[in-house]
């Protein structure tokens, strides 16, 4: 990479554009028109798109008829930094060391999307065009369930118009080992508030006589799993695809096995639901887990109280062809028939993302495959599925009609959501490259 690339990197990496915290509004707004002004110095028409939460930068080239419309899509905000004192150094002050640039958002998303940004650059700088006709879209919400990108794909079909879509916001099997990601999961998040006595009691004046929210909470969260680690909420597995055949195969022989996984988490052991290996159960199984949860007295010591309330938040992760919607009543319905008459329960409905899953031999995937191939001297693609969830991805399929490759660049151990999150600078270069050869492939495919 060269030294103008990586500095350039580095300032989009200096934005503080954490989406969910409204301190960071204006961060996140000053990342955005930093991403227009460097479309429009590359030579493209740009634009900073207003939307009723932060902005979304739409860029093209002059379309010809004739050629194929590619959509890249990514996003320019990040996650919250904290827990801060984990940092080696400051999340948005990056630092660069062995080839490895460590910052908030290196990997998700700025990396990822600024690699296509210049192999996009270096066509125009070398061609002065590119192969197809193109259309980038960046947005700014997409660590918060892209709620105003919905409406902005509904209101800019026209614009938006495109025969595929590609993005880099997924993960590689290791690092030089291309990788297409063929699936996502969904997710849909709801928060438990349990209420029993008015006001924190004193534990031995009432304990034993009034229900405790924190132990009723308990009861119920427990409720969501059997013994064999399934989710046991009634029709919660209905529609579930099987993992296919091909499928198995392949994955049992990717350089991801336990071991990896073990040393990754630092978990005394794996675990999880009975009869699938790691693998299938992060990538084709759906699950429920507990985000946070909190009751009572939390500090020093010990305080003999019973609190007053209880809550937990929750996101299920989902698989095709659950629907969202349809698992928050079947939760709701389970878990208000459990709940006790001792306690009142109040259920918020979060937010929701639906799970994806293409075939990818069809399409543009053999095209995706080439392409790949190109950039990593030869070596055979890694077909994966991915735990993650990239919402947007299946609003794209509804709303615009256009299948998504899913090209990460993502390392094992880039630690995205966490501290010291980091991307090698030869990732970078290797998903310039890959976006060249991308364009070209889809364009002669
Ligand atoms: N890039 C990630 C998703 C991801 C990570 C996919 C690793 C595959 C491998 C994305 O930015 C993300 O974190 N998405 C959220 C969803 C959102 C609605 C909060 C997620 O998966 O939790
Ligand atoms: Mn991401």
């Amino acid at each position: 990479m060269d030294d103008a690339a990586t500095a350039a990197f580095l300032e989009l990496l200096r934005f503080p554009s954490i989406s969910t915290e409204p301190a960071h509004r204006g961060d996140v707004e000053a990342c955005a028109r930093w991403v227009v002004a460097r479309f429009r110095a590359m030579g493209l028409e740009a634009e900073l798109c207003p939307t009723a939460g932060h902005p979304v930068v739409w860029a093209r080239n002059a379309h010809r008829p004739g050629r194929r419309t590619v959509m890249i899509y990514g996003h320019y905000d990040v996650q919250p930094a904290d827990p801060l004192e984990l940092w080696e150094h400051p999340p948005f002050e990056p630092r660069v060391r062995d080839g490895v640039v460590t910052a908030r958002g290196a990997t998700d998303n700025k990396g990822q999307f600024f690699a296509h940004m210049l192999g996009i650059e270096g066509a125009l700088r070398e061609r002065g065009e590119l192969p197809v006709n193109l259309i980038f879209l960046v947005e700014g919400e997409e660590e918060v369930g892209s709620p105003s990108l919905v409406p902005f794909l509904e209101a800019n079909r026209e614009r938006l118009r495109c025969d595929v879509i590609a993005l880099s916001d997924t993960g590689m099997v290791a690092r030089g080992h291309p990788t297409f990601s063929y699936g996502l999961r969904g997710l849909t998040a709801l928060e438990l508030r349990v209420t029993g006595p008015a006001t924190d009691l004193h534990s031995g004046i009432y304990g034993g006589a009034v229900a405790n929210p924190a132990m009723a909470l308990a009861r119920l969260l427990a409720s969501l799993h059997d013994e064999g680690g399934r989710v046991a909420v009634p029709g919660f597995y209905d529609g579930v695809r099987a993992v296919e055949p091909w499928e198995r195969e392949a994955w049992s022989g990717l350089p991801m096995g336990e071991g990896l996984l073990l040393e990754m988490t630092g978990a005394p052991r794996l675990d999880g639901e009975v009869g699938f290996t790691a693998l299938e159960r992060i990538w084709a199984r759906p699950t429920a887990e507990i985000n946070g949860m909190g009751s009572g007295y939390q500090g020093p010591g010990s305080k003999t109280v019973l609190p007053s309330h209880a809550f937990a938040k929750l996101t299920f992760r989902l698989v095709p062809d659950q629907e969202p919607a349809e698992i928050q009543d079947k939760v709701i319905a389970h878990l208000r028939a459990r709940c006790p008459a001792s306690v009142r329960l109040d259920i918020e409905r979060g937010h929701s993302g639906s799970p994806y899953l293409v075939d990818p031999r069809a399409g543009f995937g053999a095209a995706a495959c080439r392409a790949l191939r190109r950039t990593f001297g030869g070596k055979e693609p890694a077909l994966v599925r991915e735990g993650g969830s990239v919402p947007i991805v299946a609003d794209f399929k509804r709303i615009l009609g256009a299948d998504a490759l899913l090209l990460g660049l993502a390392l094992p151990d880039c630690r995205i959501h966490a501290p010291n999150e980091n991307f090698p600078l030869e990732n970078l270069e290797y998903g310039a490259r890959l976006n060249r050869a991308l364009l070209e492939e889809i364009a002669a495919a």
